[in-house]
């Protein structure tokens, strides 16, 4: 993995944060703030890492962009134009991969509460599959591709069991998780699709969570799934050409930006796995059964191309806390409010004679759940200050809101010595009209 995206570099005038080649604080000036930075040169050298070890294993698997992670439609327009098939959740999804150019042929449509024009949206799309959660959603499937006197490609997502060992609200794989269906269950899933008129079984889905840091989940659940297509095979007869093996890859939120003028304090001694690790682990046990093997990572294609820039507004002392308030809040950023989670914070300009303080960063919206990080340890802020928050574009724009009427932020986009706006920002008139 490239980790150069965001590089500090020495100046008459002090040290300044790059994104690429280009300065952060002049991409501010000119763009305003807050304001959601990605590097298009990392989001392709992060989707051409997965790529090149998935075929360097199996030339005809393929990866598949998890749209959910960011839906800008320029950043999947570069996704797409490299080949990504995508992985889908809603009809939203769906109509912004078809638009920006995905491969009907490579797009496939998960989540557990697919409602009627999704379905019909799907099977008129002709995209590769549905993925099934439950035997009433195949049985509705069944009927909608029936009355469209068309046959639906279908995976049945399984639900292996295995604890991904990440947080509760992205855990996906136990079987007290709402999502897909027990291996006991599947059997009689796939036993059902098997008799059904307007189903064709195409392959297997199964997803176990996300920012997963360790390897042995995966492995475990691939071995079940292994072991599941075989006693399918011998069982009952059904074979299939396709295991979607799902995302979850983690990416590193502790040790994004070095400096010697930065705190070392929250660096993590963990090391994630990289991508190629990853498919060495798994790919050598799912290609057992001979199919095509399909991944869909989001996060780990988006996140550390990306950042929030923020201007700190205020700072203050309140007992013994210190604060500073800047302009980017949990609207923008729901990730630490939502699953208390960790974003690297750094100044834009550093300075040599500048000392560190502990500070909660916070947003200006009236709760007290809206922090961007708490008791973290960074080189003193003023009023006018510029942060980056590091990793924010995974899962960042796409929960934002409009809480507290706040218009959303723009996007822009960096590719080496230049910038570009990909989404303009939201005005109050945008949202009241
Ligand atoms: N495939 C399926 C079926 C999924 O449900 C997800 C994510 C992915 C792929 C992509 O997962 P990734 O590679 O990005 O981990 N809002 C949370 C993450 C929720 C993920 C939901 N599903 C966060 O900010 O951490």
């Amino acid at each position: 993995m490239n980790d150069t995206t965001f590089l500090y570099r020495d100046s008459d005038g002090g040290i300044d944060l790059y994104c690429e080649d280009m300065s952060v604080a002049d991409i501010a000036s000119q763009y305003g703030t807050p304001l959601y930075l990605y590097s298009k040169n990392q989001i392709l050298g992060n989707f051409r890492s997965f790529n090149e070890a998935i075929k360097k294993s199996s030339s005809n698997s393929y990866v598949s962009y998890a749209i959910k992670a960011n839906s800008n439609i320029e950043i999947l327009k570069i996704l797409a134009t490299e080949g990504s098939g995508a992985s889908v959740v809603s009809g939203g999804e769906l109509i912004a991969a078809i638009r920006a150019g995905f491969d009907p042929a490579k797009i496939t449509f998960d989540g557990p509460g697919k409602n009627n024009e999704e379905i019909i949206l799907a099977l008129r799309s002709n995209i590769f599959a549905i993925d099934i959660e439950s035997i009433q959603e195949l049985s509705v499937v069944n009927d909608i591709a029936g009355k469209l006197t068309t046959t639906a490609r279908i995976c049945i997502r399984v639900n292996p069991h295995v604890d991904a060992k990440t947080h509760p609200y992205i855990s996906t794989g136990l079987s007290h998780n709402k999502f897909g269906i027990p291996f006991e269950g599947a059997f009689e899933a796939y036993r059902i699709a098997k008799s059904l008129p307007n189903i064709e079984i195409v392959g297997i889905h199964s997803h176990i969570g996300s920012q997963i840091t360790e390897l042995p989940p995966f492995v475990e659940a691939a071995e079940s799934l292994v072991e599941f297509i075989s006693e399918l095979r011998t069982k009952e007869n059904i074979t299939f050409r396709h295991i979607n093996f799902g995302g979850g890859q983690a990416v590193d939120y502790h040790n994004v930006v070095n400096h010697p003028l930065l705190s070392n304090e929250e660096k993590s001694e963990a090391t994630i796995p990289s991508f190629e690790e990853f498919i060495n682990a798994v790919l050598p046990i799912l290609s057992k059964t001979g199919c095509t093997i399909n991944i869909e990572p989001g996060r780990a294609v988006i996140a550390n191309s990306s950042a929030i820039i923020s201007k700190v507004l205020y700072t203050k002392s309140n007992g013994e806390k210190n604060f500073v308030i800047v302009d980017a809040a949990m609207s923008d950023l729901m990730r630490p409010s939502l699953y208390e989670a960790y974003h690297e914070i750094i100044p834009v300009k550093l300075s040599n004679h500048s000392s560190s303080k502990t500070f909660d960063v916070v947003g200006p919206i009236c709760e007290t759940g809206d922090f961007l990080a708490k008791d973290r340890k960074i080189p003193i802020a003023e009023r006018g200050d510029l942060l980056a928050i590091l990793c924010a574009g995974a899962y960042g724009y796409v929960l934002a809101s409009n809480y507290n009427l706040r218009p959303r932020a723009a996007e822009v986009l960096v590719d080496g010595n230049s910038a570009r706006i990909i989404r303009e920002r939201e005005r109050v008139e945008d949202i009241i009209s």
